[in-house]
């Protein structure tokens, strides 16, 4: 079976990666819009990124309001600016949420409508030429087709997707992540996770894709708890950065499955961060799904280095090997992050319909009903 493999079109890595970046981002445009939050611009990273584009003589406008997960408002307002200002291309320095926000910016420019539009249709249309600077390692989206945006007056978590979307330009330097606080450390290592195990066991796998993800499920059981404990630690930075880009590219070209499906919805309706409502489901969502790829599961043990069990045991062993890791990383239950159980079980209808809706779970090997997902989001109350 043939199977097509996408990445940026250039990636550099590394500590330095944005000053080997200059050149590459000197023919991109004359004017950027950067897309950030408050957050970068008080750590002085915005800074270090609009020293280039002088150096470069480019001229820039900032965004820098995308201080939560993006929304639909979010886009409209950095598409104006991005007209207003008469912006020829973007950049973001951020977690996912400015790279995603900047996608959506892109998809705008791009496209009449609203972002709301794109739902369930492939984003096609040639977009501004993008780079993306990740913060957290993370969401891998500096490599992925994808962008999520939340639609507030629907209250659901749009997945949208295109390869026009992928970045021209990853810069991932390990050293924009050293300052990320132990909770966005483990809530966004846990994603990466989760990207990694998903596309290995999604039925969209493939050999490509399996190589980048079983790379990355090894160093995030190497390195996430040392970036967690030690947020100064530049080997697991390092290692951290490589393990989120190498999962983004292996979902990117495969998919995610139930996880994301389930996750999207919780965050969408609690406002729990991303990487936080997947960890939350991680190990109860690999329980369900388990039956339909243990022989793969059982892999993703032997790369951890579980040996010697056959493959059910070791497929379960890896399981629990995903939960010590979450407790670890001290990841809060739904109750403990302050969500009601009564406000919960309200909505189980509309986010097992969501999840669904979404299709990710469909990609899962051991497909789940309607009333798997409920059964599932109920077990998260233990
Ligand atoms: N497009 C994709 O392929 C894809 C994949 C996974 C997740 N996502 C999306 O990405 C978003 C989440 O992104 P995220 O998890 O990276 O979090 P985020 O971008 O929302 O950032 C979380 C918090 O960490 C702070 N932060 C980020 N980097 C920091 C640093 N280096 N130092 C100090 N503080 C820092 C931010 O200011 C923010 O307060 C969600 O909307 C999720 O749906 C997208
Ligand atoms: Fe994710």
């Amino acid at each position: 079976m043939a199977n097509l493999f996408l990445t940026p079109n250039k990636i550099i890595t590394g500590e330095g990666a944005l000053e080997l970046a200059a050149s590459h981002i000197e023919n991109l445009g004359t004017r950027a819009l950067i897309v950030t939050d408050n957050m970068m611009v008080k750590l002085g990273n915005l800074e270090k990124i609009t020293k280039v584009l002088d150096k470069l003589n480019l001229k820039y406008e900032v965004y820098s309001e995308v201080n939560s997960e993006p929304t639909n408002v979010m886009v409209e307002k950095g598409k104006e600016i991005y007209k207003n200002s008469n912006c020829d291309f973007l950049i973001s320095l951020g977690g996912g949420s400015p790279i995603d926000t900047m996608k959506a910016i892109g998809a705008l420019i791009a496209h009449e409508g609203e972002i709301s539009d794109f739902l369930g249709k492939i984003i096609e249309n040639e977009l501004p030429k993008m780079v993306a600077i990740p913060t957290t390692a993370g969401t891998g989206s500096e490599a992925t087709q994808f962008t999520i945006i939340s639609d507030i007056t629907k209250g659901v978590k749009m997945l949208l997707s295109g390869q026009v979307l992928i970045p021209n330009l990853a810069i991932v330097d390990p050293v924009f992540t050293m300052t990320a606080p132990p909770i966005v450390t483990a809530a966004t290592g846990i994603d990466a996770l989760t990207h990694a195990i998903e596309s290995y066991t999604s039925r969209k796998s493939q050999p490509m894709s399996d190589s980048f993800a079983i790379s990355a499920v090894k160093r995030i059981f190497k390195y996430l708890k040392i970036a967690y404990t030690q947020g100064d630690n530049k080997e697991a930075r390092t290692e951290m950065a490589i393990a989120s880009l190498e999962a983004g590219i292996a979902f990117n070209n495969s998919s995610v499955t139930i996880v994301h499906g389930m996750s999207r919805p919780i965050g969408a309706l609690f406002h729990v961060p991303h990487g936080l409502s997947n960890a939350m489901l991680l190990e109860n969502c690999l329980n369900f799904a388990k039956d339909g790829c243990e022989e793969k599961l059982a892999q993703l043990a032997k790369a951890i280095g579980i040996e010697n069990l056959g493959v059910k045991e070791s497929a379960e062993a890896f399981i629990k090997e995903v939960s010590i890791l979450c407790k670890d990383l001290k990841i809060m239950t739904l109750e403990e992050y302050g969500i009601e159980k009564e406000e919960f079980y309200e909505v189980l209808d509309k986010m097992a319909e969501d999840a669904l809706e979404s299709k990710s779970p469909l990609n899962t090997m051991k497909q789940p009903t309607k009333e798997d997902i409920i059964e599932i989001y109920k077990s998260l109350w233990g």
